[in-house]
């Protein structure tokens, strides 16, 4: 993975020397809230609902073993003793104190992280595919290109004070698993009829207040490009999105107000100034960076292997885990694994630090001491040999880090809600959590096979309800929680939202709720029709009619 050199550690220290001393300031009154507020938020500092909260960034979403120790000891010293890995692949703690703010910041410099742009009105996080370099779906591995954006997006002059936050996603793959559909900009890199790498762009999707699918503005990018275009791109946002009003300032409401045409007309003329200038990349600089990224120095192994193979037909528990947690690899003898940090009775994406040392010596020990986070909120070892997954199954299960509901009903994306976002209109983990009681019956969960649950605590759907294929959003009515429940959304290539099936419901009632929509599609569904074909086939009115004839039958 990529290494600081000596500029990104200078500019990442002098960061943490700058903001201890507004930090000192601050805390001797010397700085008022107001003018300390945008100082700690460019540090990643949010204060919620019970303390501050701090995200620190994981640059599409790859971390070294090193790394995650020093984010495990942190957890431990400074926070409650865990961390909470996000949709946007990064990572948060939610009970630092201010004051040790900037010693936590000073940790991470010393293994090449900090929190800097995870907040703010800037370019945020840029986030790819859990499986990027690996996936044999993969037509170009996009992370030499991610880490250019990320060098070029980090304290970009002309992009700190932009309407609202902007959010980035690239992808590589056939199967679209970096939703670019729902980002600001979505790049999706392909290899064009010449052969070379090309960059389809997409603009103006995002979920939150209005959910939009973004549109395409560009089919056929020249990679050398992507840089400058994204620059017209966001030039063009930052001089005409709304500054008026918080809810309007993405740029989908832009692209929606002067369509997509127009917009496109607009970047356009901006690029032809920006057109090979200085930030156009080169092959040379391209190539720089992507040997950080290049393959691991992989075994010649063959495509099977005997231990594995009997492990698998005498041992039913490790063979339901592997059905689930066990990816394809483009290396032969290779697989990819990931680690649930969806057990019952736990947030979903908390991880201990305990649990953060052993996926941190698991990767040491048996994917290169790298390991990578999932927008789905969950832990993955991306270059395992197939000989070596009993084992780690084996240490993965006396963690807590191995239970086979990866693609199920209780591997649920989920924000952290009521409990400690401040926006919050509802709780969200306890629902997490209740429908995870409902659903302890593995053999149940993978009958009912793959399907998406996400939740969110409010309408800034940072838990993705709009893309699950069952989307759960809390509300707030006359000052009580009540959730409003959506189906037939998707992340992907055919990317879709959800649709509301009707009038919101009290908490308890919502483990019933799936159960119902559970019930209707396992009724419905033919052959091996996953919940989202379903929905799509017969659309919402069958669920919407059962879900709500027992709502009105149980309250006669
Ligand atoms: C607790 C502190 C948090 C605050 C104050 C916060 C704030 C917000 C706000 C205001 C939005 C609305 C965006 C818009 O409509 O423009 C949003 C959306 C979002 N946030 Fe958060 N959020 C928090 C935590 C999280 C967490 C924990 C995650 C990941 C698990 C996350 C990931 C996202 C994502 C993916 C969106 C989707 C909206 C989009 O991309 O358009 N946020 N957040
Ligand atoms: S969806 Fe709302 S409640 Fe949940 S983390 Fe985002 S802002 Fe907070």
């Amino acid at each position: 993975m990529y290494k600081y050199d000596e500029i990104d550690q200078a500019i990442v220290d002098e960061r943490v020397a700058q903001y201890r001393d507004q930090t000192r300031r601050y805390l001797a009154g010397e700085l008022t809230d107001e003018e300390f507020r945008p100082l700690r938020l460019q540090n990643g500092l949010y204060i919620q609902r019970h303390a501050p909260m701090l995200r620190i960034a994981v640059p599409y979403g790859m971390l070294s073993s090193r790394q995650l120790h020093k984010l495990a000891d942190i957890a431990a010293r400074y926070d409650r003793g865990y961390g909470h890995f996000s949709t946007r692949q990064n990572l948060q703690l939610n009970w630092p104190k201010l004051e040790d703010v900037p010693d936590i910041l000073a940790e991470l410099a010393t293994v090449q992280m900090h929190a800097i742009q995870t907040s703010g009105n800037c370019i945020r996080n840029i986030t790819t595919d859990q499986f990027a370099g690996i996936a044999p779906d993969e037509i170009i591995d996009p992370r030499a290109v991610a880490e250019i954006m990320r060098q070029w997006s980090t304290f970009h002059p002309e992009f700190a004070l932009l309407p609202r936050k902007f959010k980035i996603a690239v992808s590589g793959t056939k199967q679209d698993r970096a939703i670019v559909q729902a980002h600001d900009i979505g790049l999706e890199f392909y290899r064009d009829s010449e052969n070379k790498m090309a960059i389809k762009v997409w603009v103006g999707g995002g979920l939150g207040r209005t959910p939009i699918l973004g549109s395409v503005i560009r089919e056929h990018l020249e990679w050398q490009h992507v840089l400058t275009y994204c620059e017209a791109i966001i030039r063009v946002y930052n001089l005409h999105g709304r500054r008026d009003n918080a809810y309007k300032a993405r740029i989908k409401i832009l692209v929606k107000a002067l369509g997509i045409d127009e917009f496109r007309k607009q970047v356009e003329a901006e690029w032809a100034y920006l057109k090979d200038s200085p930030n156009t990349i080169t092959e040379a600089e391209l190539q720089r960076v992507a040997q950080y990224f290049t393959k691991m120095p992989y075994d010649t192994l063959p495509a099977h292997d005997a231990s594995f193979d009997s492990a698998i037909a005498s041992n039913p528990a490790f063979a339901a885990w592997v059905k689930r947690s066990v990816h394809g690899h483009q290396q032969a003898g290779y697989r990819a694994v990931t680690l649930s940090l969806k057990p019952h009775g736990r947030a979903p994406g908390d991880a201990t630090s305990e649990q953060m040392h052993v996926v941190a010596d698991l990767a040491e020990k048996y994917s290169f001491g790298e390991l990578r986070v999932s927008h789905e909120q969950n832990l993955i070892l991306a270059d395992v040999k197939l000989s070596d997954l009993f084992s780690i199954w084996e240490q993965a299960r006396a963690a807590g880090l191995a239970t086979p509901n990866i693609g199920l009903l209780t591997d649920i994306i989920c924000c952290p809600g009521g409990d400690f976002c401040s926006l919050a209109n509802a709780k969200s983990i306890p629902i997490a959590e209740a429908i995870q009681q409902q659903f302890d019956n593995l053999d149940y969960l993978h009958d009912i096979g793959d399907i998406e649950l996400n939740i969110s605590g409010c309408m800034n759907a940072c838990g993705h309800h709009h893309i699950g294929h069952i989307g759960i959003l809390g509300v707030d009515k006359d000052g009580s929680e009540w959730y409003q429940v959506t189906i037939g959304g998707k992340q992907g290539n055919d990317a879709s939202i959800g649709t509301v099936i009707g009038p919101s419901f009290a908490a308890e009632e919502m483990p019933g709720v799936v159960q119902r929509l559970i019930d209707v599609y396992l009724q419905e569904r033919i052959e091996e029709e996953r919940f989202i074909d379903t929905v799509r086939r017969i659309g919402v009115a069958p669920f919407k009619a059962h879900v709500y004839a027992k709502k009105e039958a149980a309250h006669v």
